[in-house]
């Protein structure tokens, strides 16, 4: 069974439930992946290392990713480094105003890495609506389906 890894961080909820729609997604009765949901600062180099691909969700905190998550690529790029080529990704985002700080600082951070981006990020400014709320859930299913069928 393929294994997804979904890595987030919030501060005031929005990306929180944003990362409970994407779970709703990957756990689909009709999807079967193994799933672990972790909070950023809760995640580790096993984690990327027991992955076959990752969901990073985040805030844009002061025009970058928050320190949290940034703290989770500081904590484990050494100890996966080489290991995790090629690992499709991709991210779910919120933002006040903006967003693209943290989107293009995440997306330079995964080159490094070597994963490969998969899917367009969803990318939230302002308040979260329904619809956005459906969209992380359609996120979380396209990784796990195209996981599941190896098309990533
Ligand atoms: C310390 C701090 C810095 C922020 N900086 C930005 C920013 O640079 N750009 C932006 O668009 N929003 C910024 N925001 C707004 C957050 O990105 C936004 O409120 C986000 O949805 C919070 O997500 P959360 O509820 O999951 O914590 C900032 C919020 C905080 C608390």
């Amino acid at each position: 069974m393929k294994h997804l890894l979904v890595v987030y961080h919030s501060k005031t909820g929005k990306i929180g439930k944003m990362a409970e729609a994407v779970r709703r997604g990957v756990t689909h009765p009709d999807i079967d992946v193994e799933l672990r949901f972790l909070q950023a600062l809760d995640a580790g180099p096993e984690d990327l290392l027991w992955a076959d691909g990752v969901m990073f969700g985040t805030p844009e905190n002061f025009g970058y990713m928050s320190g949290a998550l940034k703290d989770f690529f500081d904590r484990t790029f050494y100890e996966v480094e080489g290991q995790v080529d090629g690992r499709p990704y991709c991210l779910f985002i919120g933002a006040g105003n903006d967003g693209t700080g943290a989107l293009t600082s995440i997306r330079r951070i995964c080159n490094g890495y070597n994963f490969r981006e998969v899917q367009d990020p969803v990318l939230v400014v302002g308040d979260l609506q329904d619809e956005q709320v459906d969209r992380c859930e359609a996120l979380g299913m396209a990784m796990a389906a195209g996981l599941e069928a190896g098309v990533f």
